[in-house]
Formats: structure tokens, C-alpha cells, sequence
């Protein structure tokens, strides 16, 4: 039987075993969470909220992992980007799953209100688009589609814009998060955008660490001027400085920062005298 962490010689996969295994620890938290009572007087919506948070984690972990491997220098990174794209999937179907069991499984009811309420129809479509990303996710497939198997899987870009659209959408008055996402979002396409050649330079890394920070402080602008009364220009003016704290923007540049510094790290080159120990060591250790 073929299994995720198995190559097809029956090799055992660390790398993909780990994956995987890490992909159900959100879910068993949350679900210890609910039977031990920490959720207190709604823990369905709690739960219905943290399957939705990470889905949308997961979305951009998937978008993650190739900048990551050529950042890094890391191809094996690329055998796990089917069980997270998957990971995201199983998510948001148990998302959708919580939703119908908050509405006492009346499938006309959750059926009128994706249709009728615009954050849910939207909810909805990348749900879908997500499915049909999950089943045509196999090499078969790949091979069945060709060239068009590529840009089917480039609704991916699509969906998470959309996806996010579902977040800022319900989360009403502060939107920390969706905007801490869609900078984070902004990195991963710009960081496409690039010519090959520039994607593994650390100044422009850097460059993008700042451009991202700042579209993450627009999109908070721009959503406080057109989706609230509050005043977007004070919102904006918290960005400029740290006196009110690390604001959304604030964390999207410190993530960007990250990368350079694992990229720098990651070229490093282990000296000499250290490769010896460590391999006598790994030696000594059997
Ligand atoms: C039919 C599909 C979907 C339905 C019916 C649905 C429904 C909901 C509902 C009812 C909420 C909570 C709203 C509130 O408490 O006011 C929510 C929040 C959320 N949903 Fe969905 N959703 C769907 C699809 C998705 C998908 C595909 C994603 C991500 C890929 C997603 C991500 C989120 C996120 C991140 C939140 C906010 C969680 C938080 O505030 O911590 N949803 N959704």
C-alpha cells in the first residue's frame, strides 16, 4: 500500500512522516480544548474560528515552502507541499463541517446562508477551489493535464486572496491579524514576481521584507478607511512608530528580517576543523 511516508521502494520518509504528524496537532489541541471545557460557554464557535485560522495558516505555510527551499537552499522541502496543501484542505472542510454542526446539521439553512451572506459565498468558492486543487493533486493527474495542471494550481494565489478576503470580512473591528496574513501574503507573491536570479539575494530580501511591512500597513489603511468609522491616518500613524507597541506591519517587516537571517545562516559554510568532530562524532555514535 502507498502511503505519504513511505517512498515506493517502502524507504521510510522522516521529513514527510513529520509533516504530516505535526498537521494534526492544531486539530487534537482544539479538540482536547473542547472535551476538557477550556472553551468556555460557545466552544463550538471557538472551535469554528480556530479550524479557520488554521486553514488559512496552513494555505500560506503551502505557499511558503518553495521560496523556503530556494532561500534555503532546501529542495527536499518540496516532497511535503501535497500533504500541506491537503493539511489546508482537511481544515477547511472540518471548518465547514463545525458550521453545520453549530447550525443543528439544517443543510437548507447552511445552504441559504453561503448563498445569501457574501463572507460565507466567498468562504464557499475557495473551499471548492480547494477540493479541486486536493483531487488533482497527484502525479496522474499531473500527467493528465500537462501543461494545464500548472495553471490550474496557480488558482492557488486566487484563493488565498479570497480567503483572506472571508477573514477581514468577519473579523469586524480588528483586523491585527488578516493584515499580519496579508503581508505575509505579499512577501510570497512578490517573492514570485522576481527574476530567478534575484530571489536568493539577501538585499533584495531585505528590500522585499520592507515592501511587504508597508503593504501590510496600506492594506490596514485602506481597510479602516473604506470598512470602518475609526480614523485610518491614526491607524496608520501607530505603524510609523513603536510607542503603541509591534503593530501588524511591525511583525510582517520581523518575519522578512527572518528570512535573511536564515538565509545568511544557511551559507555559512561549517568550518573544517567543526565538519571533522561532527563526523567523528555521528561516527562515535554508531
Ligand atoms: C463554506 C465555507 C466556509 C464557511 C461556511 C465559513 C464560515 C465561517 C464562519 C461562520 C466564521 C466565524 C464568523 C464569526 O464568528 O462571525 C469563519 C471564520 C473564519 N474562516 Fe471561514 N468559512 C468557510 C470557508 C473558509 C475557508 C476556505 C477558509 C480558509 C482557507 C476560512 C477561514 C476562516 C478564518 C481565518 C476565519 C476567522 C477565524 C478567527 O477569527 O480566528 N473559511 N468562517
Amino acid at each position: 500500500m502507498i502511503v505519504p511516508w513511505r517512498d515506493r521502494h517502502g524507504r521510510f520518509l522522516p521529513l514527510k512522516a513529520a509533516v504530516l504528524a505535526a498537521g494534526f496537532i492544531p486539530g487534537a489541541v482544539l479538540a482536547f480544548w473542547w472535551a476538557t471545557g477550556a472553551l468556555g460557554g460557545r466552544p463550538v464557535t471557538e472551535v469554528i474560528h480556530g479550524t479557520g485560522d488554521w486553514a488559512i495558516r496552513y494555505l500560506l505555510i503551502s505557499l511558503a515552502i518553495t521560496p523556503a527551499a530556494r532561500v534555503l537552499n532546501w529542495p527536499r522541502l518540496l516532497t511535503v507541499r501535497r500533504i500541506v496543501g491537503l493539511t489546508t484542505l482537511a481544515y477547511a472542510l472540518s471548518h465547514l463541517t463545525l458550521y453545520t454542526v453549530d447550525q443543528n446539521f439544517r443543510l437548507g439553512v447552511v445552504a441559504s446562508e453561503i448563498v445569501l451572506r457574501f463572507y460565507l459565498t466567498i468562504g464557499f468558492i475557495v473551499l471548492v477551489g480547494l477540493a479541486v486543487l486536493g483531487v488533482t493533486s497527484t502525479n496522474g493527474w499531473s500527467r493528465r493535464l500537462g501543461h494545464w495542471w500548472k495553471r490550474l494550481h496557480r488558482a492557488i494565489y486566487v484563493l488565498g486572496a479570497i480567503a483572506l478576503l472571508h477573514y477581514f470580512i468577519q473579523s469586524k473591528s480588528n483586523v491585527s491579524e488578516p493584515v499580519f496574513f496579508s503581508g505575509l501574503f505579499a512577501w510570497l507573491l512578490l517573492w514570485r514576481a522576481l527574476p530567478m536570479a534575484w530571489q536568493r539575494s539577501l538585499a533584495v530580501q531585505l528590500g522585499l521584507a520592507v515592501v511587504a511591512a508597508c503593504i501590510a500597513a496600506g492594506i490596514e489603511f485602506a481597510w479602516y478607511a473604506l470598512a470602518t468609522g475609526i480614523n485610518p491616518w491614526r491607524v496608520l500613524a501607530a505603524s510609523e512608530t513603536l510607542r503603541f507597541g509591534l503593530r501588524p506591519a511591525h511583525y510582517v517587516a520581523l518575519a522578512g528580517l527572518a528570512v535573511v537571517v536564515l538565509a545568511a545562516l544557511r551559507r555559512i559554510k561549517t568550518p573544517m576543523w567543526l565538519r571533522g568532530r561532527l563526523v567523528s562524532s555521528s561516527g562515535a555514535g554508531g
